[in-house]
């Protein structure tokens, strides 16, 4: 089993592993936590750079009792003559599970077909349900899952992957973004299947105006920096100020640039739980890999 997206769960197995998440995250705290991957490795690949994914799969796999080796671009053959398909075969001869941040979404779909051990996406330019896992997993411990959440920004992929968790979970969600930056169609058409598509527009005020949450993330993503000037311009009027959030929570993956698609103010104030986000990659993706560790 892979998690290339959240609907690779079901919602049954959603909820399942965010259970598990929750009771290793309390185990850990009260100093009762097992290590149910003693011996076991995570390969690692990273096309792009990371901070909380890196750092919390590796730190993880130490806290369940096993390792994880970092494969960055200039590490290993893939991208510099090697296959991935060829990548996936050798490296699972290796390891018990393989977590890749690739650019192209395909190349995450092509790992998981010809790996025989689990792979789990740790981000492409489509899709981040490792970040997903973590939001929910928060929204859960701040409010429970009968809230109202609004988007605004990028339809990127992280916002591709809350849509589907968030119909998933049931989450009154709303997408607001600039005209052209919408989420994809196949996205909403699998989240209307899932349970429910979000509410979308192009007015941030309208999204924010009945969310008890809301949930921003860069206008350019990683690979898109020469879209930065157009994008900076499109985006105008979508920035989370603290006037414009009044007294929400604020939500963000990090990391954040300051001064455009959030204020260092908004992000700075006590509405923001982002550090609980970012907290939570590290229990939900420990979780995750248990809970894969069994299936
Ligand atoms: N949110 C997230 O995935 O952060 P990194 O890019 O630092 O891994
Ligand atoms: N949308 C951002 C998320 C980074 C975690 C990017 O792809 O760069």
């Amino acid at each position: 089993m892979d998690l290339v997206d959240v609907d690779d769960l079901t919602t049954d197995e959603l909820h399942a592993v965010l259970d598990r998440a929750a009771d290793i995250k309390a185990a850990q705290e009260d100093g009762t936590a097992a290590q149910p991957l003693t011996d076991q490795t995570l390969g690692m690949i990273f096309e792009k750079p990371s901070t909380r994914t890196r750092v919390s799969f590796e730190t993880g796999m130490t806290q369940l009792g096993g390792h994880a080796i970092f494969l960055g671009p200039d590490d290993i053959h893939l991208g510099h003559g090697e296959p991935i398909k060829d990548t996936a075969r050798a490296v699972s001869r290796y390891v018990d599970f393989i977590m890749a941040r690739v650019f192209d979404h395909s190349d995450i779909v092509e790992l998981a077909e010809y790996a025989t051990v689990p792979v789990v996406n740790g981000l492409t330019d489509d899709a981040h349900p490792c970040q997903t896992l973590a939001d929910l997993l928060t929204i859960r411990e701040h409010f429970g899952f009968d809230t109202s959440v609004a988007w605004v920004g990028d339809g990127n992929n992280v916002c591709q992957s809350f849509v589907l968790g968030a119909a998933m979970v049931g989450l009154d969600l709303t997408v607001a973004t600039p005209e052209g930056y919408e989420v994809d169609d196949d996205v909403l058409a699998r989240a209307d299947e899932l349970g429910s598509a979000p509410e979308t527009t192009t007015d941030p005020e309208e999204a924010i105006a009945d969310a008890e949450v809301v949930y921003t993330d860069v206008w350019v993503s990683m690979g898109q920096e020469d879209k930065r000037e157009q994008k900076l311009d499109e985006f105008e009027g979508f920035q989370l100020t603290t006037d414009r959030v009044g007294d929400r929570a604020v939500m963000h993956c990090l990391p954040a640039h300051r001064g455009e698609e959030i204020t260092d103010e908004t992000l700075e104030s006590d509405n923001a739980i982002v550090w609980d986000q970012a907290e939570n990659r590290l229990h939900a993706q420990k979780g995750l890999l248990v809970w894969l560790s069994e299936q």
